[in-house]
């Protein structure tokens, strides 16, 4: 039973979207991973092939999940079922979406609940009492032990169920609005205390100068499927958030605007990150441990280290929950949607369901089934598995779907209509379209050979 149309929630502000979006995109990809990919990349010329990337193959199909939601008023199943036909193959697309939420979420929650782990550790006060030793050791523990990782996996989901309970524009708008513009100070305050460590010079020239012999063929992909992640597109959210807006509203200058506000967050988190690293004589090519063991060492020699440290572990709680928000409202839409389920029902069931199914990702880091004992049966554990599988699979494939359906099998006139309704500008619908056509799937294409080894 599909639910009537008239009755869609909508956003109530256009900034409400926009920050919402903005909330699914800036997440632990921005502050975590980029900038440990950039420093394992070696910086500089890694920086500006992600622009390119983003400005050439991510907002491209930003626009394209973007448009396609406000288009059909529908979530990514029915979106498809609606343009596409309710047999058609391209159905498909909609159901890998819901799949890769429930996955990606499984896992997004247990590196989020290492977040909350450490906020609790700043803000009580136990980092700073701890000394640089003694902070060395702590993740290595905490990713070991299965009650900490359960407990705080949990918690974080009951959190983005209580979000999602509340509706578009009483839960996710609302909480969007709160936690970004709070975000965004949290950032600046780090921000300005960078900028006053001795490793700020060392650090911008890291980022920004150029490395030649750095350069890789692979670390080229890297920067395009980081884009993609980063950007939440390929899993059916943007489309989702997109199907709450109204069909005034502009999706081009939204896409842009999220977008621009993605790639800032991103580079601003590596310029306040890497000054601390560089100051304190860590390692920026850290790696996953970036994050969550050299900083908090920085940090714990640092003056004031409780106020720091809660800002910088506050700051990625609150990133991590905007993203993971939009996750679980593509799996509760989903049975909203399709099911005809009542908003309470739907967020509570998918959530559970991947509370559920992120235990075995909470238990990774152990000696148990999902940790050791996979890895030496296939080499990578639960959660690198399903990391593995979603970030260069199934996104990518959700991502290219989204391209080709939207260059070669979506009605051209409701395309251009759906996009000059938004803006007038011609010329970039045709820019659009051709990106579309061509060179975002062969880029695509060649994360896929990447990933298989072929490249
Ligand atoms: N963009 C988020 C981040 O940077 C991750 C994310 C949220 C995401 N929603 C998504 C990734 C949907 C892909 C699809 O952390």
């Amino acid at each position: 039973m599909e639910a009537p149309v008239s009755k869609r929630s909508h956003w109530g502000s256009r900034i409400g979207f926009i920050l919402a979006a903005a909330g699914s995109a800036v997440g632990l990809g921005n502050i975590w991973k980029f900038p440990y990919v950039t420093g394992e990349n070696g910086g500089g010329i890694f920086v500006l092939i992600y622009l390119a990337c983003v400005l050439l193959v991510g907002l491209p199909v930003m626009i394209a999940e973007i448009l396609i939601g406000r288009s059909t008023q529908n979530s990514p199943v029915g979106a498809f079922k609606s343009l596409a036909g309710p047999r058609s193959p391209w159905v498909g697309m909609g159901w890998l979406s819901v799949l890769s939420s429930f996955v990606l979420l499984s896992f997004y929650s247990v590196v989020a609940g290492w977040s909350l782990h450490y906020a609790w550790l700043s803000i009580s006060g136990q980092l700073a009492g701890l000394g640089p030793d003694n902070v060395a050791p702590l993740f290595g523990s905490l990713h070991a032990s299965a009650g900490a990782n359960l407990f705080w996996h949990l918690v974080f989901m009951g959190l983005t169920i209580a979000v999602i309970y509340g509706g578009v524009s009483k839960g996710v708008e609302r909480w969007s609005r709160i936690l970004m513009p709070a975000l965004l100070i949290m950032m600046l305050v780090l921000l300005i205390n960078s900028l006053t460590l001795d490793g700020f010079g060392k650090a911008f020239q890291f980022l920004f100068g150029f490395h030649q012999d750095k350069f890789t063929a692979g670390g080229a992909l890297e920067a395009l499927g980081q884009a993609f992640f980063s950007l939440s597109l390929g899993m059916g959210a943007m489309l989702t958030y997109g199907s709450y807006l109204r069909r005034r509203d502009d999706v081009v200058g939204a896409s842009v605007t999220i977008s621009a506000l993605d790639t800032c967050i991103a580079l601003v988190a590596s310029l306040m990150l890497f000054p601390i690293i560089f100051s304190y004589g860590m390692e920026p090519a850290a790696g996953p441990g970036l994050v969550f063991i050299s900083v908090p060492i920085a940090l714990s020699q640092m003056p004031g280290t409780t106020f720091l440290a809660t800002l910088f572990f506050g700051l990625l709680v609150f990133a991590a929950l905007t993203s993971a928000i939009s996750m679980l409202e593509v799996a509760t839409s989903y049975f909203i949607d399709q099911r005809g389920w009542k908003r309470h029902r739907a967020a509570v069931a998918a959530g559970l369901a991947i509370a559920v199914l992120g235990l075995p990702a909470a238990l990774s880091g152990g000696t148990g089934l999902f940790g050791s004992g996979m890895e030496g049966l296939v080499g990578k554990n639960w959660f690198d598995s399903l990391d593995y599988l979603v970030t260069n699979w199934m996104l990518p494939l959700g991502g290219l779907g989204i391209a080709l359906f939207t260059a070669w099998r979506m009605d051209r006139r409701l395309r251009q209509e759906e996009f000059l309704s938004g803006s007038r500008l011609r010329l970039f619908y045709q820019g659009w379209v051709f990106l579309l056509k061509f060179p975002v799937p062969v880029a695509i294409l060649l994360v896929f050979l990447h990933a298989v080894g072929l490249l």
